[in-house]
C-alpha cells in the first residue's frame, strides 16, 4: 500500500510537470543542487561508463553570453541554476592514453579505435537520460526547469567559452529555478493521442485522416509565410527557422570533428 502511494506520488509529479521559463530569484541551496546532481548520476548509463559530464555555469558573464548564443533567450541569464549536459568520451580516451592502450594495440597489431558516430550517440543517450533525472529530482523539490536545445548551436563559441575538447559535445542545457508565481498556472501542453505515438510490433505510417485526428487538440497560431495549416506553420516556424539552420551547421561541424580519426590529443581544429 505504501509502495502504491509512493508510486502515485511519483506518477503525479511526472504527469504534472511543465516547462518553467520564469523564475523566482530565490537561490537554490547547495544541498538542493547536490541532490539534483546526485539524482542525475543515479540514471542508467551505458555499461556504467558514465559517458557525460555536467557543467554548472555560475559566472554571470557566461550566463549572459549563453542567453545570446542560445538563440537569444533572456530567461537563461536569469536562471538561478544552469547545468550543461555534455556527451563526453574525452574522459575515457584520456584515461586510455594514460593506460598506454594505444601502445598495447600496436604491440598486438590491432587498430587503436578513436570515437565514432555511434559513440557520440551513446554518450548523448547517457547525458540526456541523466538530464531528465535531474529534471524530475528538481520537480520533486518544487524547482522548475527548462531544457535549452540551442546549446547545440554555435559550437565554436561554446567550445571556447567552456574549454571543450574534441570528444565532448554539449547535447543539452537545463535552466532551473523556483517558478515565479504558481507553477499550476502554466498550462499543461497537449500531447498527441497515444495511438499515434505508440504502435504494436510494427511501425505504421500515418495518412491524412490520421493526421487530422492527431492534431484535433492542437492550435498553432504562428502567422508565418502565408501558411494555411499546421504542417506549413511548423515547417516554417521550426524546421526552416534560422536557429534550426544554425543548429544543423553547428552539429555538422561537431560531428565532423568528433569522427576525425587522426589522434590529435583530443584537441579541436578551430
Ligand atoms: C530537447 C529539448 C529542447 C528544448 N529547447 C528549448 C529551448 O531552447 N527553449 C525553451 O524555452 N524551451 C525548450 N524546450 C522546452 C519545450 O519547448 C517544451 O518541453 C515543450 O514546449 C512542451 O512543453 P512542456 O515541457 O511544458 O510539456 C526544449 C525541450 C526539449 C526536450
Amino acid at each position: 500500500m505504501d509502495n502504491l502511494k509512493q508510486g502515485q506520488g511519483t506518477l503525479e509529479l511526472i504527469i504534472n510537470r511543465r516547462t518553467v521559463r520564469s523564475y523566482n530569484q530565490k537561490q537554490l541551496t547547495q544541498k538542493e543542487i547536490d541532490t539534483i546532481i546526485h539524482g542525475a548520476m543515479r540514471a542508467p548509463t551505458a555499461g556504467n561508463l558514465m559517458l557525460y559530464t555536467i557543467l554548472q555555469v555560475t559566472d554571470q558573464e557566461l550566463k549572459d553570453k549563453l542567453a545570446i548564443t542560445c538563440d537569444n533567450q533572456p530567461h537563461i541569464a536569469k536562471a538561478p541554476l544552469i547545468l550543461i549536459f555534455l556527451a563526453d568520451m574525452q574522459r575515457w580516451w584520456d584515461y586510455f592514453k594514460i593506460c598506454k592502450t594505444e601502445e598495447l594495440c600496436n604491440d598486438l597489431g590491432e587498430v587503436f579505435e578513436t570515437p565514432k558516430e555511434a559513440d557520440l550517440l551513446l554518450a548523448c543517450c547517457d547525458a540526456l537520460i541523466a538530464a531528465q533525472n535531474a529534471v524530475i529530482v528538481a520537480e520533486a523539490l518544487g524547482i522548475g526547469s527548462c531544457y535549452i536545445g540551442d546549446i547545440m548551436e554555435n559550437i565554436e563559441i561554446h567550445r571556447k567559452m567552456f574549454n571543450l575538447p574534441q570528444w565532448v559535445f554539449p547535447i543539452t542545457m537545463i535552466c532551473f529555478g523556483y517558478p515565479k508565481g504558481t507553477k499550476e498556472k502554466i498550462p499543461l501542453q497537449p500531447r498527441f493521442p497515444q495511438k499515434f505515438i505508440k504502435f504494436l510490433n510494427k511501425y505504421k505510417r500515418l495518412d491524412e485522416q490520421d493526421f487530422q485526428e492527431m492534431f484535433l487538440n492542437f492550435k498553432r497560431s504562428y502567422d508565418i509565410k502565408k501558411a494555411e495549416n499546421i504542417g506549413q506553420k511548423v515547417y516554417f516556424a521550426k524546421m526552416a527557422a534560422d536557429y534550426t539552420k544554425e543548429m544543423r551547421r553547428s552539429v555538422r561541424v561537431a560531428i565532423r570533428d568528433w569522427i576525425n580519426s587522426e589522434n590529435n590529443g583530443g584537441k579541436c581544429n578551430d
